[in-house]
């Protein structure tokens, strides 16, 4: 992740303006401080944190990272220069910077565009390297090849890799396909594929395969559509075969070292270990009922943004299957608060900030969707706020 340290510092005032970038505002904890950054693309924090010795870490905040590394590097290397910085460590070296990509999208994209029944879909949960996703693309031109990753550095990695390819049937977004799926209209997608899932043995909350991700995954394949799970755990394959059998209207079938056309990473490295490779194929046999778009979670009360500020603390509530998790505020003389949240259902939680000011309160830096877990949390976000 870029970023920089420096022993030297002189805040400049905002907001201000450079090689396209906009720095606005900035807001304060004890800890640390946060600086919004918008291009004509993507808005996120930068954060400087006090290290020891009058140092300061300049750096992107975890969850506002934008896909795109090289907004980053930019955003940084201005903000570096503005502020008379005397860098004494940096990461992000002009030569190094990464092109923009436009075959990484963003969660407002398949809000907009996954609502249109589209067919010919093929989606990859956790494609990593992308060998096989890119495999998919090149031999199948006339799907559309949707990859669900969460590691930024593979989706960076694979959508340099379309692009010297030439694919244009490919879009990636980085984000939890446990929540990512629920945007897709039913009955629209041929075949998911989940291939070497971490395992997550002692924490199977974490894992992809759930009762609720095969809910959704029936919903979302056509008919005849299938989920392809391929793994080299005997724990999760026992796992996955139960909860795939456990579906009405569907079939299971499951296969042991079937070689396909191509080898990812992993399945090289398990093979080498003469590793024993199950594949576990559900198929969907039920037309499902089409759903609305799911709308945004927009806040209706005014709040007394004085209150919030001088009241907050930490707080944790917990619900049955879902919690919200008030963790930080950070806020400026100006009368705005940036609250670190974490909610949603126990299993699938959203990472947030709120963002209040005199006029408004909006969630940053993705909008929120109406699902379910998400819709108690907000009502409480809602009333706590209003307390
Ligand atoms: C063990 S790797 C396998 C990668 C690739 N499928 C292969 O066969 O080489 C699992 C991948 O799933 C990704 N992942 C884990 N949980 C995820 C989630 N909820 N949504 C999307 N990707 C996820 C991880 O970042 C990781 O890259």
């Amino acid at each position: 992740m870029p970023n920089f340290i420096t022993d030297k510092f002189i805040k400049p005032s905002l907001p201000f303006s450079d090689g396209g970038y906009d720095f606005l505002w900035e807001v304060s904890s004890k800890n640390s401080d946060y600086i919004m950054v918008k291009n004509s693309k993507s808005k996120f924090f930068i954060t400087i944190k006090p290290k020891k010795d009058g140092q300061h870490i300049v750096k992107a905040e975890k969850i506002s990272r934008p896909s795109q590394v090289l907004f980053l590097q930019q955003a940084l290397e201005i903000y570096a220069k503005k502020a008379q910085c005397n860098i004494l460590f940096s990461n992000i070296k002009s030569s190094k910077l990464k092109k923009e990509n436009s075959i990484i999208k963003d969660l407002n994209f398949f809000a907009k565009n996954f609502f249109t029944g589209k067919k010919n879909i093929y989606l990859e949960v956790g494609f990593g390297s992308g060998r096989h996703l890119l495999y998919q693309a090149k031999n199948n031109p006339d799907k559309l090849i949707v990859g669900i990753e969460i590691h930024k550095p593979s989706l960076e990695q694979a959508a340099k890799q379309c692009d010297i390819l030439g694919l244009k049937n490919v879009i990636l977004i980085d984000y939890d396909s446990r929540i990512l799926m629920e945007f897709f209209q039913s009955n629209s997608v041929e075949r998911i594929f989940v291939h070497f899932p971490v395992p997550w043995d002692k924490k199977p909350h974490r894992r992809v395969i759930s009762p609720y991700f095969i809910k959704e995954a029936l919903r979302i394949l056509q008919d005849g559509g299938t989920l392809e799970v391929r793994t080299d755990s005997e724990l999760y394959f026992d796992y996955t075969l139960k909860t795939f059998i456990e579906q009405k209207s569907a079939d299971v079938r499951i296969y042991k070292n079937f070689d396909l056309e191509i080898s990812s990473k992993y399945e090289d490295r398990w093979k080498k270990l003469g590793k024993n490779i199950y594949d576990i194929v559900l198929t969907n046999h039920k037309i499902n009922e089409k759903i609305d778009k799911i709308t945004k979670l927009e806040f209706t009360f005014c709040y007394n943004i004085d209150k919030i500020i001088k009241n907050f603390n930490p707080k944790l509530f917990l619900g049955d299957g879902f919690f919200v998790h008030f963790e930080t505020l950070h806020a400026n003389s100006n009368k705005m608060a940036v609250i670190k949240t974490a909610f949603g259902a126990n299993e699938r939680a959203e990472h947030l900030f709120i963002i209040i000011d005199e006029n408004s309160v909006r969630y940053f830096p993705n909008n929120v969707y109406a699902f379910s877990a998400n819709m108690v949390a907000h009502k409480i976000i809602e009333k706590w706020l209003n307390e």
